[in-house]
């Protein structure tokens, strides 16, 4: 069972798509300039509507990146995966939304406001100096972000609890703050599309797969609460209204062919141009106009000695703010593929795609080649772990040393801060 609060037991992949609807993220690769090697290599593997990010980019259209991070611990690298992947949009032309999801740990995890804003300036460093950069930026804490809070409260008046039960599980047990959470990350996803920020545009959401019941309602949300809803019919556009048939008499003075017909409006043309023109007609309305915004999916991080990675178990992940030695310490602990013993190692070669040393290496420490070679040599038997965790281990102190210092001193004035 995945809900955003438990993730048990192996995960499926294959079935998690077929049963969500998630699309495999091997369709749209090859229509990606330059993907990130996390898409190449098959740890992003599912997306929704990603096509969307993929024609803005192309077109030079505004698009925007969002995430969030609850700062209830320590950051980790299962945090520097999405760090990397908002990182990497921004450098693509997408403005980028960052979240310290400060109201989920106060109120899911238990966390005092004091520890939250604690732990949430080591997430804002982190992903400074892992290359966020201030032009087209917001970084903000959702306690402090009104147009959040006020949005969740406005989505709230469309939802009900037996939705939310059938996403979440939820009982009438379930405390009121508990179901608004998902509102709140609903508000977190769909704000970037607000007048204030630009107006409506495809917005990504980078995330794992736990999170896709909050992306999944949020979709349905971002369709409710418009005033208009879209299908896409031969040669054009269906257009309905969700807020009475009077709306629809407004579309007749848009400068496309069109038909009306009792309760829907059929409009001809380049569909793309039609759906703007009706969104912008929307805004004069006084409507929202949202995309639904689109998601990348990353497989989880394992944990060092197997299992999930969680932040209330220390001994199974490596912080990004670990001693650089105790870092290293882990990744010698870490379980691997290899073989009872060296004769048969040698004789049978190690299974990387069992190994957390090698997961460790794919995403985040080597170029295509390295990696290659590491899985041809582990296969053969050349390769022995413990020579193959040493280097690692090597590779991971360097790198907890150059980030911690960078994260110390990176320079957070020129970002735009909601705290
Ligand atoms: N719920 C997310 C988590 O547990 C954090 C989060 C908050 C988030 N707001 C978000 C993720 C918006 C993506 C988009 O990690
Ligand atoms: Fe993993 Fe390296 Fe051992 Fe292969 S040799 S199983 S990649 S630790």
């Amino acid at each position: 069972m995945i809900t955003p609060w438990e993730v048990e037991g192996v995960v499926d992949y294959e079935r998690l798509m077929k049963e969500f609807g998630i699309r495999p993220f091997s369709e749209i690769l090859d229509k990606i300039p330059n993907p990130h090697p996390l898409m190449r290599r098959g740890v992003i593997f599912g997306h929704r509507d990603y096509e969307r990010i993929v024609d803005a980019i192309k077109k030079g259209d505004e698009w925007a990146v969002m995430s969030g991070f609850m700062p209830s611990g320590l950051p980790h690298f299962g945090h520097k995966m999405t760090m990397d992947e908002i990182v990497w949009h921004q450098s693509m032309g997408g403005k980028a939304f960052v979240c310290i999801a400060d109201v989920e740990a106060r109120f899911v995890r238990g966390l005092s406001v004091e520890k939250t804003r604690e732990f949430g300036k080591l997430y804002i460093r982190s992903i400074v100096a892992l290359g966020l950069k201030p032009d087209n930026c917001m970084i903000y804490y959702q306690s402090s972000n009104r147009y959040v809070k006020d949005l969740a409260i406005e989505l709230s008046s469309e939802t009900n609890f037996s939705e939310l039960r059938a996403v979440y599980g939820f009982n009438p047990e379930t405390s009121l703050i508990k179901m608004f959470i998902p509102m709140i990350q609903a508000g977190d996803i769909l704000h970037p599309q607000l007048k204030d920020f630009g107006g409506f545009k495809p917005v990504v959401v980078p995330v794992g797969a736990d999170q896709d019941p909050h992306l999944r309602l949020t979709r349905d949300l971002a369709n409710r609460i418009c005033i208009f809803s879209f299908e896409r019919i031969e040669g054009g556009v269906r257009v309905r209204s969700r807020k009475g048939e009077s709306y629809l008499e407004k579309l007749k003075d848009l400068d496309f062919d069109l038909k009306a017909y009792e309760g829907h409006i059929d409009i001809f043309g380049d569909p793309e141009k039609i759906e703007k023109a009706v969104r912008n007609l929307e805004i004069e309305l006084g409507g929202y106009a949202f995309i639904p915004p689109s998601s990348t999916y990353h497989k989880f991080t394992t944990g060092l000695r197997g299992g999930k990675m969680s932040s209330s178990k220390p001994e199974s992940y490596i912080s990004l703010f670990d001693k650089p030695e105790e870092g290293a310490k882990k990744v010698m602990r870490a379980l691997t593929g290899g073989r009872a013993t060296v004769e048969e190692q040698r004789r049978l070669g190690g299974i990387p795609d069992r190994c957390v040393v090698f997961e460790l290496y794919t995403y985040h420490f080597a170029d295509d080649k390295t990696l290659e070679e590491i899985r041809a040599n582990c296969e053969s038997g050349n390769l022995l772990c413990g020579q193959c965790k040493k280097q690692l281990a090597e590779i991971v102190k360097e790198f907890l040393k150059e980030f911690q210092d960078k994260a110390k001193s990176v320079d957070l004035s020129e970002f735009y801060i909601l705290k």
